[in-house]
Order: C-alpha cells, then structure tokens, then sequence
C-alpha cells in the first residue's frame, strides 16, 4: 500500500493524481446475523470514508465476514483466501482480513499461518474500530487484530446500510448466547447475551418503514430472551405490529425451552406477525439431549409443538437437526427419525456433527461416529424430510394465500415474479403488474420440496393467512 492521508481511508496515487478513497470489497458468509452484521460494517465503513466495490480487481482491501460454526464453513473461508491471492497475483498484492465468528475462533492462529498471509482480524464486538485496525495492518504489514468480546456493544447507535431494494430488513434485537449448548461455538465467539432497548428497535423499525420496508424479520440467538426491563419479546412484536406501513413481522430463532404462550397468544390473533416458528430440535433421543445440553427431553418438545399447533392451526414449522452427535448410536438416530415423522416439519436444516475447538463437546466427548454413519444419517434423513415437505407444499394446492412480492433474484428464472405466503414459502408466480412490497391474493396451483407455484386471484373471496 501507499501512503495514506490524516483519515486513513484514502489512498495516495503515486503518479500525482489526487487521493482517492479506499476501496473494499466485503464477502458474507455464515448466518442471518452476519448478513446483518455486513450491513453494519458497510454502515460504518462509509461513515469512516471507505468505498465498497464489487470487483476484486479494484478492491485495496477485501474483507471476509466469517462463520465458524462448523468446519465446513471454515475450510470455505481458507479456500477463499488462497483463491485471491491467487488471483491478485505477487505484483498486485491487497490486505485480506477477516471479521466474525472465526475471528474470535482462531485469533492468533489466523495471524500466524503463514500461508494464509491474513493482515487483520476483527470480532463481532470490535466493527467500530475497523478504520484503526485497517490502518494499522496498512501501516505496519500484518497482524493488526482486535478480537475483544463486550458485554454491552449492541450497536445500537449504528443504522445499518442495507440494500433498499429489499421488502424485508433484518433487525438484530439482541446479540450473543447464554445457551452454551455443547456442540456450540458461539458463546465463545459471540459473548454473552445483550438486549438492545424496546425504544431504540421501535427507532429503527419506523425509520424503516419510513423508507419503504414492509417486514421486519427480528433476529437473535435466543430470541425469547430478549427483554428491556418489564418487557417481553411478545410486548415487542405486539409494539411494532402497530407501526402502520409495517405488514409483516417474522423473528428467528427461539429456543425451545422458553417459549411464552403470549407470544403464542399474539401470533394467534395478530395478523401482522407471521405464523412460521423455526424451533430447533438438534436430537430426538434424551440421552443426547442432555450431552448436548438443550435442557428439554424430547416429550416436552412434542409438548409444545402440540401446543402451538391447537393455539395456530395453521403454523409453518421448521427445525434444525444435528446428526452423529458424539456416542449417537443407530437406534437414538431412530429417536430423530421418529421425531422428524411424527411432528412433519415444512422443512428442516440437517447437518453432521462438527467438532468445534473451545466447546464443551470437543473437551468432554470424542467424536467418535464415524464420517460414514454420519453421512448414512444424513442421507436418510434429508430423504424422509424432502417427502414429508413436499407433502406439506402439496397440502397449499388449491387453497389462497397472502404472498408478500420480493426482488427476484439472481437465479431465481426468468419471466416470474416471486413471493413468500405468511408462512415464508416461496411462491412463483407470472409476471403480473405487481411490485416488490406488494401484498397479493393468490391461488397455489402446483408444488414442489422447493416452492410453490401459483396465479393471481382478482375476485374478492375470502383467503387464509396460511
Ligand atoms: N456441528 C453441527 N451443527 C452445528 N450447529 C451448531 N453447531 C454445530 C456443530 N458443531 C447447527 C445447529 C444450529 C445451527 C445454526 O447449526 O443445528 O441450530
Ligand atoms: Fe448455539 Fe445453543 Fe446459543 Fe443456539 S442456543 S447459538 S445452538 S449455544
């Protein structure tokens, strides 16, 4: 790098032309959270007088929001690493660096490999320093790093720059996890749990609204557990159902062990607040539910889904499931499997086990169900699961839905207009004279594991939410 002026986000060019802003290229990878926690680097960035560029070759510096939750998404990380030095080449060298959970994971690891040639790391509480952590990896080469977890940074003070072509905008109301499930590496790389105040989200959320945004999806760790002072998660859905321009609400994930019958009762009876819960499961056998430290047996998560089934008739359900969980055997695999049956989720996320360092898992058991049962499990599980959804999506033929309109997107077809039933499934539709943030009557005429299709309905009769 060249020199750089008093802000440190412009870049000397040496044949005399004038200084021009720095130019970063920014990579998400990982979970909502961190699509959420780009937007706020981007804000940030540009506040600190940085430019964003979609191009490598342009980039002064790219980088990399990582996830670390499973091995495979690390080694996706690593592979993209070598890939851009590769193809920035030894005589057009930039600064890489990496923010998020595999940050606080790997630290000085990250610095250290000398292969990797990593020139800064950030974690998810230290974005705000980003313009003096660049600087400093500019200024003296590599390993300029800040990995400090807070207890109390929420970013509460900073807007997020999202793409305003959206419908929806992820609002982050809380940040980090109390949980400590063992297979989990987020406690560790997130830090404990912060709620960020009911009156700076409403801010957030009319200031949405005012430009243009119809749903709000609230997002957290442990979502159930957000609170500001007498106020509950529920208290906090019902407040911002009553902003007018906002039509639908959505929020992810709870944790199965605290769900409030009021969040119930108000997903019930208010229309705004869509009546899809992502409730993880992770095992159906007790005996590794308590390894794993859910803190609920399997019966009582039939309990509850028992519940919000006769409180929601209509209740899109879907889970996350790990399987191969260190000691699994064949038959408490079958315990999942039954489970999976039994409660028919519209769709589920399986994933192998995957030893993380630091967690309680990888300290007290061995990962010892090997790579071939795991994939068995897999395998069969996906199997079940892609009937049982393509079932449920059949079950819409026939019937009318609300479908909210999206921006399509990139590969998503030509000639289509697409769109999400209160729900959340994806429903094609033809190119009508609708617009992204409408809301549409629709009739579902076909159905895939994928999606639903549908056509416009035009006459007035009545529809379902669901
Ligand atoms: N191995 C496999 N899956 C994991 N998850 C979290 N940690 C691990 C791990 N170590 C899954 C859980 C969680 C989802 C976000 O990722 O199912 O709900
Ligand atoms: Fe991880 Fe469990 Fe917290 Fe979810 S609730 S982030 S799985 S520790």
């Amino acid at each position: 790098m060249d020199q750089h002026n008093e802000n440190n986000a412009t870049i000397a060019i040496p044949d005399g032309k004038p200084a021009r802003k720095l130019r970063v290229l920014l990579e998400t990878y990982g979970c909502q959270m961190n699509e959420y926690d780009s937007q706020l680097v981007r804000s940030i960035l540009i506040k600190d007088n940085f430019e964003f560029v979609d191009d490598l070759k342009t980039a002064d510096v790219v980088v990399l929001n990582t996830c670390a939750v499973r091995d495979h998404a690390e080694r996706k990380i690593f592979g993209r690493v070598h890939q851009i030095r590769h193809i920035r080449g030894k005589d057009n060298p930039l600064i890489i660096g990496i923010l998020g959970c595999m940050a606080t994971h790997l630290r000085k690891a990250l610095l250290d490999d000398a292969g990797l040639k990593i020139d800064f790391i950030a974690g998810p509480d230290s974005y705000k320093n980003l313009k003096d952590i660049i600087r400093e990896a500019q200024a003296k080469g590599p390993k300029s790093f800040d990995v400090t977890l807070s207890e109390f940074e929420t970013y509460s003070d900073v807007y997020p720059a999202r793409q305003k072509e959206s419908v929806n905008a992820w609002v982050a109301i809380m940040r980090g996890c109390n949980n400590f499930c063992t297979f989990c590496v987020v406690p560790y790389t997130r830090g404990r749990e912060r709620s960020r105040t009911l009156d700076n989200i409403m801010e957030e959320v009319k200031r949405l609204a005012s430009e243009g945004f119809k749903q709000v999806t609230l997002l957290g760790q442990n979502v159930n557990s957000w609170h500001d002072g007498p106020h509950d998660f529920a208290y906090l859905m019902g407040q911002i159902s009553q902003i007018k321009e906002i039509e639908r609400i959505r929020f992810t994930s709870p944790h199965p062990k605290d769900f409030p019958d009021s969040l119930l009762d108000l997903m019930a009876v208010n229309p705004k607040v869509c009546r899809h819960i992502h409730l993880p499961l992770q095992a159906g056998s007790d005996r590794i539910l308590e390894m794993m430290n859910r803190t609920y047996k399997a019966q009582e998560y039939l309990m509850l889904i028992d519940k919000i089934r006769s409180k929601i008739p209509h209740v899109v359900l879907t889970t996350d499931i790990i399987v191969g969980f260190p000691t699994e055997t064949d038959e408490e695999f079958e315990d999942t499997r039954r489970i999976v049956e039994k409660v028919g989720f519209d769709s589920a996320f399986i994933f192998k086990y995957s030893q993380r360092q630091g967690t309680i898992a990888a300290k007290k058991y061995k990962d010892d169900v090997s790579d071939a049962d795991k994939t068995k499990r897999i395998v069969l599980l996906n199997k079940i699961q892609q009937e049982i959804t393509l079932q449920k999506n059949q079950a819409h033929i026939g019937q009318t839905h609300s479908v909210l309109i999206e921006p399509v997107l990139e590969g998503q077809g030509f000639n289509k207009a697409v769109g999400r039933t209160d729900g959340n499934k994806l429903v094609y539709l033809p190119l009508g004279e609708n617009k992204p943030g409408d809301l549409v009557r629709v009739k579902i005429t076909d159905a895939s594991p994928h999606a639903l299709k549908g056509e416009y309905c035009y006459s007035g009769f009545p529809f379902s939410r669901e």
